[in-house]
């Protein structure tokens, strides 16, 4: 069977990498942006990349170029007539969204598949301007496309199960892990990973640790490769405040999700991360490194506080149907690299002491934030486990 047509409509950071990714798979691709440097920016860096994977060894120079000639970079949208799947990665915002999903329908064939890559938009409302809107899907990959393996498949209310069902077929036979998400902001991965950034700022604000100390507690007590502040760091604490603002914002101002002053004045002082050169951390070249206190006590204590944060979250979007319990651990493996998926943490740290350390939290600020979800409250009365 000779493979679809994928059109890939944005060639920023997560347009290049799809394109690579469905190329590699033996895709004939086109990949469209209306900037012409940014396209033949996109094309050089292809081009880099495939020469270092042909140095190391990881590919032929045979393969490179195959992939490479598969590859059309254009400027015009209607270089994808004949696709069988777009999959938009341009601008997080709806309105230009709802032109170019509009324009790809005029462009293409009534079978071809329109996904988009967004982040934090509704799947829902972006395929509201179609004319055929079961066609419409989201697929999330994650930064960077070529390198994570998880993608979240999320059909909207509009979507019909063949273009679902279309896909997640293909998204698999990119070697992709898939897991199905439901059209919900932050969908799974942006969702449960809240209270990794805003949980660990909380415990800053309170002068309970420094930021040195928070990521040692994550990192050697809890097996997380970054700890939340470096994470913010590499992520940009623009990029990583504004997602946590719109989650906020989407879920009606649920004070679980509340933004950190903390995160916000970072941002706007400029101290965005490594890419500024100093965030929580100094990244210049003399730099003095804080260091940890390395007090096990306290570092359970940080790790105990956030991880049961997490896997209150985890329980809830289990709870509301966000994913299967596997999804949510899948996701959080394979999109955040997390040392294990939070619900079988759960399991082993025992439901019935998440649960009391989140009412315990609860108790002692009153906040609404701290509230366990109803899931944890059934486990531990009916003496369940996640798996
Ligand atoms: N950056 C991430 O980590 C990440 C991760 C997952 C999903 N996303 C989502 O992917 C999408 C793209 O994000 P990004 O970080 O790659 O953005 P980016 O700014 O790096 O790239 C966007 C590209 O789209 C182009 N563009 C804008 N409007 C266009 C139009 N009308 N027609 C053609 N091209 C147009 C721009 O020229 C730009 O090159 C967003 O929806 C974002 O939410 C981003």
């Amino acid at each position: 069977m000779s493979k679809i047509k994928v059109g890939v409509l944005g060639a920023g950071t997560m347009g290049a990498g799809i394109a690579q990714v469905a190329a590699q798979s033996g895709h004939k691709v086109v990949l469209v942006d209306m900037n012409e440097k940014v396209i033949e920016s996109a094309k050089e860096k292809l081009r880099k990349i495939i020469e270092r994977l042909i140095e190391k060894g990881k590919w032929t120079e045979d393969f490179g170029n195959e992939v490479f000639g598969r590859i059309k970079f254009s400027t015009i949208m209607q270089d994808f007539t004949g696709s069988g799947l777009i999959i938009e990665a341009i601008v997080e915002n709806i309105e230009v969204k709802h032109a170019v999903f509009e324009k790809l329908e005029s462009i293409v064939d009534e079978n071809c598949i329109l996904a988009s890559n967004t982040s934090s938009l509704s799947i829902a409302a972006i395929g509201a301007v179609l004319k055929n809107p079961s066609r419409v899907i989201g697929i999330h990959f994650f930064n960077p496309a070529p390198l994570m393996p998880l993608v979240e498949i999320i059909p909207a209310v509009q979507t019909s199960e063949i273009v679902t069902k279309e896909a997640k077929l293909i998204i698999d036979s990119w070697d992709k892990v898939t897991v199905l998400a439901k059209d919900t902001p932050g969908f799974i991965v942006n969702r449960v990973a809240r209270p990794f950034y805003g949980e660990a700022l909380r415990i800053y604000e309170e002068g309970i640790a420094d930021f040195a100390t928070i990521d040692w507690a994550m990192t050697t007590l809890g097996g997380f490769r970054m700890g939340p502040f470096t994470l913010m760091d590499y992520i940009g604490n623009d990029i990583n405040y504004t997602v946590t603002e719109s989650v906020f914002k989407a879920f009606y101002y649920d004070p679980r999700y509340k933004p950190s002053f903390t995160q916000k004045r970072h941002a706007e002082a400029g101290y965005l991360g490594r890419k500024s050169g100093r965030g929580y951390f100094d990244y210049s070249e003399n730099a003095v490194q804080q260091s940890p206190n390395k007090d096990e006590e306290l570092g359970k204590k940080i790790l105990t506080r956030i991880l049961v944060m997490l896997i209150n979250e985890a329980a809830d979007a289990l709870f509301l149907n966000v994913a299967t319990k596997e999804g949510i651990d899948l996701a959080m493996t394979k999109g955040v690299n997390y040392p294990k998926g939070l619900l079988i943490w759960a399991d082993e740290f025992g439901i019935k002491n998440v649960l009391n350390e989140l009412t315990n939290l609860f108790e002692e600020y009153g906040e609404d934030r701290y509230r366990p979800s109803p899931m944890l409250k059934r486990m531990v009365r009916e003496g369940k486990n996640f798996f």
